[in-house]
């Protein structure tokens, strides 16, 4: 068996995506987007377009499909494309035009005449700091400021006045898009009123019930099915703009509907990663003993204020034994793309606020950052009672000083001919969670087993935990397991997002694995079984009875069962009242900055996880190298520029020659490490999240890394040329 289960057939082009769906009579959908930033729309020529070839329909907010509003309890309001005419963003889906080929609905789409009555456009998280508003009530469920002093001390400001040395500095993070390989996109299909939506997701019953809302249709009118997802990282919780209208548009033509965003398109009409600006004050004894931390945030967010990048929160639910805490979280609402969970919200800007203030207060104090990292260890998140339950973050950075060759690192780096090499460290940490998730498991007469879920493989490696997870629970070889996810016709199971699918998914398949083991031995000894009256037990994919043992596919044909099936269930539950859950890491990077061309080049990577039990290290390192990458592009790579003028407000870089990701050449070999300590107060299976932690500090790490080559402090990012000149 391979060690990835969908890898062959992701290499090989097996794996069907949602735009491999072709069905007869199918046509196809082009979203129209808005040019202004802000403005309401008085009018849409769409007479060249209707007259166009092969167009079969043109909606628009003044010829709108039937979409209702849509709120979840778990995500809030989702917005629905084509409701009204305001335009709060350039690139804001305006219009849906259906043709019978792609080009001919591309072309046509082209000839849409837009008029439009423009406002003012706030485009700028630094130009609107003024603006900036505590969030509101009901974002996040924590308060918007937080502050905890130990007793005796009646103000953050008179702990920094107590502490020996004081740091404090402002940071920026750019605003980030997603980009998915696979572009937001949809084929819907409807039959005998009933609605199939083949669109990739992080879990299939989210956009199961949003569309069903827009719809007005009952819940189990709507099918979603999402095989394989090309990429999500937060981007593809929420139903997407082509979704909505792709099966809204298939049900008044009476025809599938195929569409997909462009590349550019996804730019602006998905959701992306907040910009950030972070102020953080630390405060500490000679000896390195922090005494006060505070972090003040503001974050951009769309107009509606829909989704807060929660980077001062991060602070307070882990990170160090301060003694005195202040945070406080403002919101910028911009005239910019909706921004929304984006791979280690909160915690990946924050992390580079927070990991870089640390290491200049290691510099002030002359300190190694590793050492001043180890004295202010916390053992539960400040100002909670609750101790964590397995931390091994001391061991990550010994391990990784080791590995890394921590020891060779000099405070003003060394010089590699025209190089100059620098290291740096950073912590990772990103809250181990769990959603409610349920998991079908049906032993066949064949001997094979059906593992089945709703959840989401967005590259993750949920298939292959399945197949894993049920050969343990049910003591049999991980071939016989035959696991299925992506279909909201399965069991829920929860969502591939917050880094939870493992470990949600995971408990519920040791759930169902007892419940149908214990189905399967109260049929084996039943009157008239092979084992009736007989004290029976259950191991080794076998019933074993007084002196004989059977197979439970023996069992099941000689009770004449085709199968039986349990659905095991798991959610958060008790554990949440007696201990703090984390995952934890240690990040290192060294970095070359050309002393001349002063081109800033990652040459080595070191993470070590503490992510409780590894259930396949493969996928386990895969996600954890991938984000760590996604770290480098942060540090060095990533960000919206976004147009001024004539252009106000538009997405200048919306493709992948001009937004910069890292290529091969950028990324050197990339060490990934585990030390592994089972943490079952959390959950049964023993495992935590691993989705998001890997990103988490290496934007730090690398600035640390190169202040550390050249002296030169740099408190934004994307770190470019000229910053080091
Ligand atoms: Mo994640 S940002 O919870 O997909």
């Amino acid at each position: 068996m391979p060690a990835r289960l969908d890898a062959p057939m992701k290499v090989t082009g097996d794996a069907k995506y949602a735009m491999d769906h072709n069905f007869p009579g199918m046509a196809y959908g082009y979203v129209v987007v808005s040019t202004i930033a802000h403005g309401e729309i008085e009018s849409m020529d769409v007479t060249a377009t209707k007259s166009a070839p092969g167009v079969l329909e043109v909606y628009s907010p003044f010829d709108p499909l039937a979409l209702g509003p849509v709120s979840t309890p778990m995500f809030g309001e989702t917005w629905v494309p084509l409701r009204d005419k305001e335009v709060t963003y350039a690139g804001q889906p305006i219009g849906f035009v259906v043709a019978e080929t792609f080009e001919q609905a591309r072309d046509a789409a082209m000839l849409v005449g837009v008029s439009y009555r423009e406002l003012p456009a706030l485009t700028s998280l630094v130009d609107g700091l003024d603006t900036a508003v505590a969030m509101a009530p009901g974002h996040v469920d924590e308060p918007p400021e937080l502050t905890v002093l130990e007793e005796g001390v009646s103000s953050i400001e008179e702990a920094f006045a107590a502490s020996a040395v004081v740091v404090d500095a402002t940071y920026r993070t750019a605003a980030q898009n997603h980009v998915p390989m696979e572009p937001h996109s949809a084929v819907a299909v409807w039959e005998a009123g009933e609605l199939t939506v083949y669109s990739g997701n992080q879990g299939a019953h989210l956009p199961a019930l949003e569309l069903s809302m827009a719809l007005g249709l009952e819940p189990s009118a709507v099918r979603v099915v999402n095989p394989f997802v090309g990429g999500a990282f937060g981007g593809k919780g929420q139903t997407s703009a082509p979704a909505f209208l792709a099966a809204a548009a298939s049900r008044r033509l009476g025809r599938p509907v195929k569409a997909s965003l462009t590349r550019e398109q996804v730019f602006t009409a998905t959701a992306g990663r907040a910009a950030t600006v972070q102020q953080i004050t630390l405060g500490a004894d000679r000896d390195g003993t922090l005494i006060a931390l505070r972090h003040d945030s503001w974050c951009s967010t769309d107009i509606a204020g829909s989704f807060i990048e929660p980077t001062s929160h991060g602070t307070s639910r882990k990170w160090y034994a301060t003694r005195n805490l202040a945070i406080s979280q403002k919101i910028v609402p911009l005239h910019l793309p909706p921004t929304t969970y984006m791979r280690a919200p909160g915690e990946a800007p924050g992390s580079f606020a927070l990991e870089s203030a640390m290491d200049e207060l290691a510099e002030a104090l002359g300190m190694d950052p590793i050492e001043l990292r180890r004295r202010n260890n916390s053992l539960a998140p400040p100002g909670r009672d609750l101790p964590w339950s397995s931390k091994h973050l001391d061991e990550c950075f010994r391990i990784g000083a080791d590995r890394f060759g921590w020891a060779g690192r000099t405070p003003g780096g060394r010089a590699d001919g025209d190089w100059l090499v620098g290291m740096g460290v950073a912590v990772a940490m990103f809250p181990a969670q769990r959603f409610p998730a349920s998991v079908g498991i049906t032993l066949n007469a064949d001997g094979t087993v059906d593992v089945q879920t709703g959840g989401a493989d967005p590259g993750t490696g949920l298939l292959t935990v399945l197949s894993l997870v049920g050969a343990e629970s049910l003591d049999i070889a991980a071939d016989r397991i035959r696991p299925r996810i992506g279909d909201s016709a399965l069991p829920p199971g929860g969502m591939s997002a917050g880094s939870t699918a493992t470990a949600s998914a995971g408990t519920a398949i040791m759930a169902g694995a007892a419940q149908v083991i214990g189905e399967l031995l109260t049929l084996a000894a039943s009157p008239g079984a092979p084992f009736a009256g007989e004290e029976v037990t259950y191991a080794d994919g076998r019933v074993h009875g007084q002196g004989h043992t059977m197979t439970f596919g023996e069992v099941l044909r000689a009770t004449g069962r085709p199968g039986l099936t349990a659905v095991g269930s798991s959610a958060p539950g008790e554990e949440m009242t007696k201990r703090s859950f984390s995952s934890f890491g240690a990040q290192f990077v060294e970095v070359r900055v050309h002393r001349l061309t002063r081109e800033a080049r990652v040459s080595r990577m070191l993470g070590v996880f503490d992510g409780g039990r590894i259930i396949n290290h493969q996928t386990a390192r895969n996600q954890l190298m991938g984000g760590m990458i996604w770290g480098v592009s942060a540090a060095l790579h990533e960000g919206f520029e976004i147009g001024v003028g004539e252009v106000r407000g538009r997405v200048a870089n919306a493709d992948l020659a001009g937004y910069l990701i890292p290529v091969n050449a950028d990324i050197p070999d990339i060490d990934v490490h585990f030390v592994e300590y089972p943490d079952t107060l959390h959950n049964d299976l023993g495992a935590r999240g691993l989705g998001e932690i890997g990103t988490v500090g290496v934007a730090a790490a690398v600035a640390n890394a190169i202040h550390n080559a050249t002296g030169i402090r740099v408190r934004h990012i994307p770190i470019r040329i000229e910053d080091l000149l």
